[in-house]
């Protein structure tokens, strides 16, 4: 199996603000216009991006949210347990595996507007995956959560927002 740092080396990918490491691999050469988007969206939008993401066991994906559903498809390594707190404020979480027998999720959709935060199950390990937007990524659709704010607005979660936030 190889190590993490042959599959960034291998794949180019580059480090994330929400922690781990990402590359674009597709970004749809078809656009869609600003008047063909739900409210919020500040400028045209590609149809449909996709990313490689990977993130290693001593760290984790900082609680983020988008503005679009984003998939999440489980490649390799070991699964990855995402957090998820929905505008409402309901918690929930979910293991994105391929061990079927578990109960883990190949395929997972993050409904947009959820703030969520993932790590890795195993120690020394790492999970491969890839996440798909449509309307496609743009920074200006995403939102590195705020600890303090989050609390806030969410003091039931606490615990939960304090262990998945750095700023
Ligand atoms: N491209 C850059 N960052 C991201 C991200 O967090 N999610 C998706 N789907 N695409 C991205």
């Amino acid at each position: 199996m190889l190590t993490a740092e042959e599959i960034i080396q291998k794949l180019n990918l580059q480090e994330h603000p929400e922690g781990g490491y990402f590359k674009e691999t597709y970004r749809s050469t078809g656009e869609i216009s600003q008047d063909n988007l739900e409210d919020g969206y500040t400028g045209i939008r590609n149809y449909s991006t996709a990313i490689y993401f990977l993130l290693t066991s001593d760290n984790f994906s900082a609680f983020h949210r988008v503005r679009q559903d984003e998939f999440w498809h489980f490649h390799t390594g070991s699964p990855l347990e995402l957090h998820m707190i929905s505008e409402a404020g309901k918690c929930s979480s979910v293991i994105i595996g391929n061990d079927l027998e578990k109960d883990e999720t190949p395929q997972f959709v993050v409904p947009g507007g959820h703030w969520f935060a993932a790590a890795v199950v195993d120690k020394d390990s790492y999970s491969l995956v890839s996440c798909t937007v449509s309307p496609g990524f743009d920074f200006d659709d995403f939102e590195l959560a705020q600890r303090d704010q989050l609390i806030k607005h969410h003091p039931e979660h606490k615990e939960m927002i304090e262990r998945f936030t750095r700023i």
